[in-house]
Parts: structure tokens; C-alpha cells; sequence
């Protein structure tokens, strides 16, 4: 391929997404070629003298330029991503986990060694995703960041709108490799949390402490809910949000109600849908497979690529900065069998569940921190507008 310098490349780690990442490669033809693949036990149809089990045998082989880190979670990805760059390679990770924890430690690391840390494939699966959220930002200013970067909790709220049941749909989703390890990462929010962490790092320069993220997951959700969401024309997406402050930003993941004729509503199975909101831009969506070891997978060879190909973007410069949702408001449905924990909270009955008018998304949280300690079967969804939001905002229609 023109301008491609070869990669030698170790990938660790032979899940869903490292497997993934060897099959897109093994015939080299790319330029990339895997020298090492490293897991806890032999692999069966392995080429000879590839496999091992030692982080040692790639960390100190000055034929490998660069690693895949495929093996998920903050341990020991950490510490095998941190000797990959003090040795000088390059580093390509979808880790969310590892990437919304250290990344500014991690960036530090590869500037001072000279090494590059590349992980589009950690937000969006498959969609090239934060790869633009850079792009974009050389030229324009980001307001806003939103949408569905949980391509599990997509494909179970989709199949429960069709009639399944969410522990059905939730069995599916893991068949199908798109889940997490533990499914609660996915079905509470966590996951999603990492990746709104991660994503305004990059829009906003910003390090965003991932457990700093107001968020509310699906676990809860009902048919009944289900059902009351499409009586009045909305569907219900799991989203993150996150928003340029002065001091703070704005950032939070819950369940959204949706107008079915918007862009994000019409999200089906495991995509994502994701939206910037620039200045010049106003709202730019992109939309893919979020989740699954080919459209991930792929999104990894992508990142190899640039570094082959020397493709850099201006990397963020980032500063801690708090969350602050205070002045965030929009309407919320709640639905509890606690009644008299919702007592002064003016609003519309939905089907027995609350409607309420907007409120602040701080409280809202704070609320429902409160109502689910006493009823964990209670469920909430914010009904936000975020694409009229951004219009008006950027006032570029
Ligand atoms: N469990 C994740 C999801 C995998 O469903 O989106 C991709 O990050």
C-alpha cells in the first residue's frame, strides 16, 4: 500500500478483538505484520513461534514497533501498555477501561518515549468516531458531545421495542460477542460512563474522572415502560452527554427518550450513534456497528495505519476539570412503586409513572440515588432534545 512503512506489531491478548485483529492481518498484506501474539494459554492453529505467554519476549524485542493491547480491564493492561511505551513501541487500544482511567499518565508516557498511544476503537466499536471528534476540532470548537456508544444496551432496549425480553435479548447480545465480561459494566451504564469520560477528554481537553459521570443505566427497564415510551411516540436509547463549561463541564449517561422520527431513535441492533456539536459544524452524527470483533477489529487496523502512515492529529492538552450538571434541565419519566418518595413533584401521570417537568439533571440524579436504595426495581429516563439543544447553540441550523 502507498506511504506505508512496515509495522512489526505484537497484539495481546486473543479474545473477540485481538482474534479479530490477527485475522484482518495474518497475510501481512497491509504492511502489518504480527510477530507475537501473547495469551494466558497456547492458541490452536497459531503459526509457529508466534504465541507466547510472557509479556517479556515482546516488551524487550526491538523487532516489534508496536502493540495491540486486546486484553481488556485496567489489570494487567496497565502495566503492560505502560512497559510497551517506556520501551519505545507504539500502543493501539479499544481498552475504555484502561483509556478513561489513565490517559493522561498513558499520553505522558508515549510523549516522553516517543511513542504514539492510539485508541479509536474505544469509543464507538467500529465507528470511526473519535478518529473525526480530533479531525473536526483542528478547525472548529466543540460545544457538545452525545449519543449511543453502547452497542449492547442498544441491541436489548431494540429487541425489547420488538417484543423480547431484556434477559433474552441481554443473552443474545453476549452470543454475539458484544457484551462486557460482567454484562452490568454494560446494562448499568459503566461502560457507557467510560466512553462520555473519553470522549470529552478529546473534545474538551479535559481529564474527566470517569466516576465523576452522573449515571443511570437499564437494568430496570419493563416491558410497561417499553410500551408507555412508544403510547407517546418516543423511544428509549441509553446516551451520554457531555458539554464545554467555563470551569466545568457538563457530563452524565442515562436512559433518553427520543422523538421516533430522530436520527439516534432509528439506531438499530448493536450500532452506536454518536453527535458532535461544533461551532462551524453545528450537529455531525456518525454511525456504525459500536460493538462486535470485526467492526472493531477493523477500527484497530485503522489506527495502525496512521501510525504507519505517520497520520497525526494535535493532541489534547489536558487539565483536570470538575463536572458540574446543575444547569443542565430537562423533563423526566419515573416510574417507582415507592409513590410517596415522588411527593411534590409537580407532573403528568404516564401509565403510573411520573412525568415530570424539567428538572435539573444533578437533582434528578441525586433523586434517583435515593428512590433506588429503597425500590431498585424503580427506572428513569431524561427526555433531553439534544439535537435542538445544539442547534440552538451553535445557531448554525
Ligand atoms: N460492551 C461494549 C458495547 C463493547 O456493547 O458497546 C464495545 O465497546
Amino acid at each position: 500500500m502507498e506511504g506505508v512503512v512496515a509495522l512489526n506489531i505484537a497484539i495481546i491478548g486473543y479474545g473477540v478483538v485481538g482474534g479479530g485483529v490477527y485475522a484482518l492481518l495474518r497475510d501481512g498484506a497491509l504492511g502489518i505484520y504480527v510477530r507475537r501474539v501473547m495469551d494466558l494459554l497456547p492458541i490452536a492453529g497459531l503459526e509457529d513461534g508466534l504465541f507466547t505467554d510472557n509479556i517479556a519476549d515482546i516488551i524487550s524485542d526491538p523487532a516489534i514497533d508496536c502493540v495491540v493491547e486486546a486484553v481488556g480491564g485496567l489489570h494487567p493492561a496497565l502495566s503492560h501498555v505502560t512497559a510497551a511505551l517506556r520501551a519505545g513501541k507504539h500502543v493501539v487500544t479499544s481498552n475504555k477501561e484502561l483509556i478513561s482511567h489513565a490517559l493522561a499518565p498513558l499520553k505522558e508516557g508515549a510523549a516522553m518515549h516517543r511513542a504514539q498511544l492510539r485508541f479509536s476503537a474505544s469509543v464507538g466499536g467500529g465507528v470511526p468516531w473519535l478518529h473525526n471528534l480530533l479531525r473536526q476540532k483542528r478547525g472548529d470548537t466543540l460545544l457538545s458531545v452525545h449519543g449511543i456508544v453502547n452497542g449492547t444496551t442498544n441491541y436489548i432496549l431494540d429487541a425489547m421495542g420488538n417484543g423480547m425480553d431484556l434477559s433474552a435479548a441481554l443473552k443474545d447480545a453476549q452470543r454475539m460477542g458484544y457484551s462486557e465480561a460482567d454484562a452490568s459494566a454494560d446494562l448499568d451504564g459503566l461502560d457507557t460512563k467510560r466512553k462520555c469520560a473519553i470522549s470529552a477528554a478529546l473534545a474538551f481537553d479535559a481529564i474527566v474522572e470517569a466516576d465523576s459521570v452522573p449515571t443511570l443505566g437499564i437494568s430496570a427497564v419493563r416491558k410497561i415502560d417499553i410500551d408507555t415510551f412508544a403510547q407517546h411516540g418516543l423511544t428509549c436509547k441509553l446516551m451520554m452527554y457531555a458539554e464545554r463549561g467555563d470551569a466545568s463541564l457538563c457530563a452524565y449517561v442515562e436512559p433518553s427518550l427520543l422523538a421516533r422520527d430522530t436520527l439516534a431513535a432509528h439506531t438499530p441492533a448493536h450500532y452506536n450513534c454518536i453527535t458532535l456539536c461544533g461551532v462551524q459544524s453545528g450537529a455531525l452524527s456518525f454511525f456504525g456497528q459500536g460493538a462486535g470483533r470485526h467492526p472493531t477489529a477493523e477500527n484497530i487496523v485503522q489506527d495502525l495505519l496512521d501510525i504507519a502512515t505517520h497520520a497525526t492529529y494535535k493532541d489534547p492538552f489536558l487539565k483536570p476539570v470538575p463536572v458540574d450538571n446543575d444547569m443542565e434541565r430537562h423533563p423526566y419519566y419515573i416510574r417507582t412503586s415507592r409513590k410517596e418518595l415522588l411527593s411534590g413533584i409537580d407532573g403528568e401521570d404516564w401509565n403510573g409513572a411520573l412525568l415530570t417537568k424539567p428538572m435539573a439533571v444533578t437533582a434528578l440524579h441525586a433523586l434517583a440515588k435515593a428512590i433506588r436504595e429503597k425500590d431498585p426495581d424503580a427506572f428513569f429516563a431524561g427526555v433531553p432534545g439534544y439535537d435542538e439543544l445544539c442547534h440552538e447553540r451553535s445557531g448554525k441550523v
